[in-house]
This record gives C-alpha cells, sequence and structure tokens, in this order.
C-alpha cells in the first residue's frame, strides 16, 4: 500500500476537478466536470449549487477507486474553490434557498453605488480590505435574504446557513455537521474584519446580515471534520482549506514576503505575499489574508481581473474565430505587431485597478484589412496590459518585492503570452513544471494538517522552474504599447465609476 496521499478538490468557476496528490507535489490521478453557467439577466451569474454538489461527488469517487484499484492510500482531502460565490441553504434540509450568485455577478452593482455615495467604502475598507464591488460576498447575501421570500426571517431564527462553495461542500461531505469556512474565503465576503480576524459587527450591522447565518472561521490547516462515510465508503479527514487563488500562492510557493503569483484562469489574479503586514494599497489594490496556519496570519496584496482565459474562450465559443484555445498561439505569432488594435474585455465590467462594473467590452483601432489574427492578438494581448496594471499599482503600494513574477493557470502554457508579458512587465516571468498549483496548494494545507509534511516551507522546497522568460523588446516599444491600451481602457470607462 502506498501512503501519504491527498484528494484535493478544485471546485472552480468552470469545472469541478478531484485530484491525487503525493506529498512532494506529484498528481497520481485527475477527475473533472464541466459546469454549467447560468445567464439570468444582463450582468447576472448564477450555479445551480446541486450541480457543483453532485461533481465534487463523482469526481471524488472516480478519484478514490482509481486509487484503491493502484493500491494508493488516501489520508485526507483539502478543498479549494471560487471565491466569493455565494450560496444560502436550508439547514434542516441542506437545499439552497437560491442558485449560488457568482462572483462575476454584477446585479448588485447599484446597491453598492449607494452604499458608496452614502459614505461606506472607507468603513468597508478599513474592516475588510476590500472596495465596495459587487464582486464580493455580502451584496450577494444581501440580495437573497431580500429576494428569496421569508429568507431574512428564517436567517434570523437561524434556519439558514450561508457560505462560499468551500462551505457548502464541507457542510455537505460533513452530512451538516460542520459549518466552517477558513481565513482566505472569510476574508472575500466583505464582512470579516482582516485586522480583528472576526466577523466585523458594523458591517453586519450596516448590512442586516444576521450572525446565525455565519460559519465558523478557521485556520487554512485545521480540522474541518471528517466526511459522511456513506459518501466514499470510508470517512476521511478534511484537513486543509483556502479559496483557489491563495492555493494557487501557496502551491506557487510563494509563501514568504515579495513573492508574487498571477493565475490565469477564467480571469486572473496576482497575488503579492506581504507577508505579517496588512499592507494597504493607496492604488485600489485589496488587501486580503494570504493563509493562516497555528493562528500565524500572512497577508497579501491583490489585483483581480475579471476576464483573462474568458476571454480567450469568447474567441473560441462565441466569435469562432479559433477551434482550440490552443490554436491562438500559432494564429497570434505569425503577426509582426498587433498592427494599432486594442480589445478592452470588459465584459463584467472592470475590477482592479479601475473597480468599475458598469463598462463594457470594446475593440479599438479596427481597419479595412483587420482580419481574425488582429482580434484574436488584440484579446490576447489585453490580458497582458491588464497584468501590466496591476503590477504597476503593486509597485506603486510597496517597494520591495522579488518582482519576479511566477504564472500558471491555462493561459501560462501559452508561451508567446508569457514572452509578451515579460516584455511588458520588463521583469522576469517564471513557469513552473507543476501547473496544478491550485489543487496543490489545497493538498499541501491538508497535508500539513495532516502530519504528512512538517510545513508549508517544507512544501514549498518542491517548488521548480520549468521555463523562464526575460523582456527582449525596446524600452520605446514597450511605452508604445501601453500608451495605446491606456488611451483604450480610458475609453470603456463608464461615467458612474
Ligand atoms: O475570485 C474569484 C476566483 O476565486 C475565481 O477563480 O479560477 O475559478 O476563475 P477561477
Amino acid at each position: 500500500m502506498s501512503a501519504g496521499h491527498i484528494l484535493a478538490i478544485d471546485q472552480g468557476t468552470t469545472s469541478t476537478r478531484a485530484m491525487l496528490f503525493s506529498v512532494t507535489g506529484h498528481c497520481d490521478i485527475v477527475a473533472q466536470q464541466e459546469l454549467q453557467q447560468h445567464y439570468p439577466a444582463d450582468g447576472w451569474v448564477e450555479h445551480d449549487p446541486e450541480e457543483i454538489w453532485q461533481a465534487v461527488v463523482n469526481v471524488c469517487r472516480q478519484v478514490l477507486a482509481q486509487a484503491a484499484q493502484k493500491g494508493i492510500q488516501v489520508t485526507g482531502i483539502g478543498i479549494t474553490n471560487q471565491r466569493e460565490t455565494t450560496v444560502v441553504w436550508d439547514r434542516t434540509t441542506s437545499e439552497p434557498v437560491y442558485h449560488a450568485i457568482v462572483w462575476q455577478d454584477r446585479r448588485t452593482a447599484d446597491f453598492c453605488h449607494d452604499l458608496r455615495r452614502a459614505g461606506h467604502e472607507e468603513q468597508v475598507t478599513r474592516a475588510t480590505g476590500l472596495l465596495l464591488d459587487p464582486y464580493f460576498s455580502a451584496t450577494k447575501l444581501r440580495w437573497i435574504l431580500d429576494q428569496v421570500p421569508g429568507a431574512q426571517a428564517r436567517a434570523e431564527a437561524g434556519e439558514l446557513a450561508f457560505g462560499t462553495i468551500d462551505s457548502f461542500l464541507l457542510w455537505r461531505l460533513t452530512g451538516g455537521r460542520v459549518h466552517a469556512t477558513d481565513v482566505t474565503n472569510a476574508s472575500r465576503t466583505m464582512l470579516y474584519n482582516i485586522h480583528q480576524l472576526q466577523w466585523d459587527a458594523a458591517l453586519l450591522a450596516l448590512l442586516q446580515i444576521p450572525v446565525a447565518v455565519l460559519p465558523q472561521v478557521k485556520d487554512c490547516a485545521d480540522d474541518f471534520g471528517t466526511t459522511d462515510p456513506e459518501l466514499f465508503g470510508t470517512a476521511l479527514r478534511i484537513g486543509g482549506v483556502a479559496g483557489d487563488q491563495q492555493a494557487a500562492a501557496i502551491g506557487q510557493g510563494c509563501i514568504d514576503a515579495g513573492m508574487i503569483k498571477s493565475t490565469y484562469g477564467t480571469g486572473c489574479f496576482m497575488l503579492l505575499n506581504t507577508g505579517k503586514e496588512a499592507c494597504s494599497s493607496q492604488h485600489r489594490l485589496l488587501t486580503t489574508i494570504a493563509y493562516r496556519i497555528n493562528g500565524d496570519t500572512r497577508y497579501a496584496l491583490e489585483g483581480s481581473i475579471f476576464v483573462a482565459g474568458a476571454a480567450i474562450q469568447w474567441l473560441r465559443d462565441e466569435l469562432k474565430l479559433i477551434r482550440k484555445t490552443k490554436d491562438i498561439e500559432e494564429l497570434v505569432a505569425a503577426l509582426p505587431s498587433n498592427r494599432g488594435v486594442y480589445m478592452v474585455p470588459a465584459f463584467t465590467g472592470l475590477g482592479a485597478p479601475h473597480w468599475d462594473p458598469h463598462a463594457r467590452g470594446a475593440i479599438f483601432g479596427l481597419t479595412r484589412d483587420t482580419g481574425i489574427a488582429e482580434i484574436a492578438r488584440a484579446t490576447l494581448e489585453s490580458v497582458g496590459y491588464q497584468t501590466v496594471d496591476l503590477m504597476t499599482a503593486m509597485k506603486k503600494d510597496v517597494a520591495t518585492g522579488s518582482w519576479t513574477l511566477r504564472v500558471d493557470g491555462g493561459m501560462a502554457a501559452n508561451d508567446w503570452f508569457l514572452q509578451f508579458l515579460a516584455d511588458l512587465l520588463d521583469m522576469p516571468v517564471e513557469r513552473p513544471d507543476n501547473t496544478e498549483t491550485t489543487a496543490l496548494g489545497a493538498a499541501w494545507l491538508a497535508a500539513v494538517q495532516l502530519g504528512l509534511l512538517p510545513s508549508l516551507s517544507a512544501a514549498a522546497k518542491n517548488w521548480r522552474c520549468a521555463a523562464r522568460f526575460s523582456s527582449e523588446i525596446k524600452e520605446n516599444d514597450r511605452t508604445e504599447l501601453l500608451r495605446g491600451w491606456q488611451a483604450a481602457v480610458s475609453r470603456v470607462a463608464s461615467e458612474r465609476a
């Protein structure tokens, strides 16, 4: 029997995966299931929590069955998840009272706008490190409690539970015995005080959120209970939980101050570890919790871009300009330049550092000979420009850092894109040998809790660089490219930003 493996559950925006890791980070078995997206109105994005739950059970069962066949012993589970996505369920039946409202959903933009105009943004930022934006869970929770008949009263009576996806999964996995979350997920709700490390009473009062709906907040490596034996034929201990971007930072070995990673999934999320200091941004980045282990809290500055890989999917699925995502590399590399075409993928508004939920996407610089390749290139380039916007803000906020960017996620497989990033950032860009950093981070957290690894530092020693890209363009060319982007992005800004 081969010992010491962790089952990592990665419940993401577009798919649910289960992966089995050895402690060194080797992935032995993977199972994956796509997740249907629901768009009931302009700017609304929902998931069916029952579909998520079924997918989690399915992929875990597939991996566990293969592990059993191979004689691999599974020590426990780590969970990582799309953050901010909000679920409210009935504590007795475990049934959700409404679909999960996804982090991309903008339905509460006007409510956020009103709160901002009433002068509440400073209070929000001081307590939570976040900005007043529909991205975070709090206003989504408020919406559900307002719109589902009787929900507010039932929440006050302790009949309903709120959680991000990790909480919902913990509840279901433990057969309703555990209503908990970890600090990284809590720090994305806009209800959690990241300095006092507790739910913020003043914000709960402002948004009229009853304390009775809230989960218990734990460390990232902690005792999150055991799975209901009926689910997987045995009770497995759940030892690690972290939001997917924080988990990716851990899987990238960015556990010390000054280290930066960027994950290119549906969106792009750049995290700079600021160590024990919760650095507050002067440039509209977020302050968030990187991780907490044994009560030791580490913070991060985060830049969040809502559309990264999703823009490439849009080229493939909506415009049908490419057949497969990987076709884009060859298409754009054949062009000598972007020919002055810029695309701003503000499909669901703009995230950091612009924070404009009302902005919408646009393409600029079209001429009679603009073709598929130019539009594809402008779309791919837009992810690079947005990364520069984040990095520029980070450099202004924090004087010291390693200023080497570790990248992962689907787009990190694209060499052309990584070279373009290094050119624009004028900074080394590194791709690790193991790009499954999100699930790996969750596995490492559980491995620490369950005694398979002595510490996260020991885990991070397994990180290996597989490819390194350095800038190869002239300063003037970089300036010219960035000027074109800044002109384009300024033109999509809404008047209400
Ligand atoms: O904050 C949202 C983020 O956690 C979603 O990540 O990988 O599902 O796009 P992803």
